[in-house]
């Protein structure tokens, strides 16, 4: 099988390229390496290809940019599947520079599309969608304030489902760019028939995953904690999320390929089984590492969700997935690697 992977090099991309590769298909990476100069860090950029390239013959590159349609035109003519992870990826970046945010998110998945279209290939198609799609509307559900974190009112005890709606509700930037990919891809489906599989993602992490402050923000909690950086907490750290661990993500794409589903529409995260608010990821780095970094409190960020909890019942169902890493295990995994790679930091 042929396989496209947009954003290729970036955290999640190179988990499913890696994926795939182990698995004896002819993969290609397509990657403009932007993710350190989108976010204005200073990190590492060509670790994950440099890895991907050193340990896999059947991994190809392609140095490209999603708004170039020429490009993805080319790179896209024989792909069997593409996993379209390339994406401005974070929530503050968009809120500063609008205009790249759609025109990478949105221009940029429409071009994947088309590239599918013309490539007269019939490709299935993975999107990256995100939890960011509910906006605030999240806000509007009840919570209760416990000790280290906040929990949904009764009713969305087992999550947020797909059913939830994105209308009449501040999005940010990112999140209505995200919204947009997320319908192109669906009507892409709906209309020129081919297979796609939206997965509206709350919080991935894993290794390979470069966080900073803006985006990752658990691979950004271990990282500060191993080398001693100060943390701000935006909000009072009570604020929780599913979390879901990298190879259980790659193994619910898969799971969607490989089954018979024509659309897919997904919420996609660890579920209520598998939370952490910031508190509690800061109290488990400390258990497993011995330290804690400085730590101050800033105002909530524009749209912050308090609670997100995927109710991941329908992927359940339909791909028979459940996660399989709880998050203590996922977090000493990442903290292992981190201790092993300190100096890309
Ligand atoms: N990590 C999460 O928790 C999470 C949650 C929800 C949704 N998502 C979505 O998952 C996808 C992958 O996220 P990630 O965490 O792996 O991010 P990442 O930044 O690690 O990876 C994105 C990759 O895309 C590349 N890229 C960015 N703009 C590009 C462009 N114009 N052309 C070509 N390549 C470009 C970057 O260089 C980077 O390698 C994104 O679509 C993101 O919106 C991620």
């Amino acid at each position: 099988m042929k396989v496209l992977v947009t954003g290729g090099a970036g955290f999640i991309g190179s988990h499913v390229a890696e994926y795939y590769a182990k698995n004896g298909n002819d993969v290609t990476v397509l990657d403009n390496l932007s993710r350190s100069k989108l976010l204005g860090k200073d990190i590492n950029s060509t670790y994950n290809l440099d890895f991907l390239k050193n340990s896999f013959p059947n991994i190809g590159f392609i140095d490209a940019d999603i708004r170039d349609f020429e490009k993805i035109k080319e790179a896209a003519k024989d792909a069997d599947v593409i996993i379209h992870t390339a994406a401005q990826t974070a929530v503050t970046t968009s809120v500063t520079d609008p205009r790249t945010d759609f025109e990478i998110n949105g221009i940029g998945t429409f071009n994947v599309l088309e590239a599918a279209r013309l490539s007269g290939n019939n490709p299935t198609i993975v999107y990256c969608s995100t939890n960011k799609v509910y906006g605030e509307n999240v806000n509007n559900v009840g919570v209760e304030e416990k000790e280290t974190k906040y929990v949904f009112e009764d009713k969305f005890k087992n999550g947020i489902p797909e059913s939830f709606s994105i209308d009449r509700c501040e999005h940010t930037p990112y999140g209505c760019s995200k919204l947009t990919g997320d319908i192109y891809v669906q009507d892409y489906g709906h209309l020129y028939g081919l297979r796609t599989g939206v997965f509206r993602m709350s919080c991935q992490f894993g290794t390979r995953q470069f966080g900073v402050e803006d985006q990752g923000w658990v691979a950004w909690f271990t990282i500060a904690t191993i080398l001693g950086k100060p943390l701000t907490i935006y909000g009072d750290g009570k604020q929780v999320r599913d979390v879901l661990y990298s190879d259980d993500l790659v193994r619910a794409y898969d799971l969607f390929i490989k089954s018979n589903i024509k659309q897919g529409l997904f919420n996609t995260g660890g579920g209520p089984e598998n939370t952490l608010s910031l508190l509690e990821l800061l109290d488990l780095l400390q258990k497993l590492t011995g330290k804690k970094s400085e730590i101050s409190f800033s105002d909530w960020r524009p749209s912050d969700q308090k609670v997100y909890i995927s109710d991941t019942s329908k992927i359940r169902e339909a791909l028979g997935w459940k996660p399989e890493i709880s998050p203590e295990e996922g977090v000493k995994r990442l903290v292992n690697w981190v201790e092993k790679n300190k100096s890309l930091f």
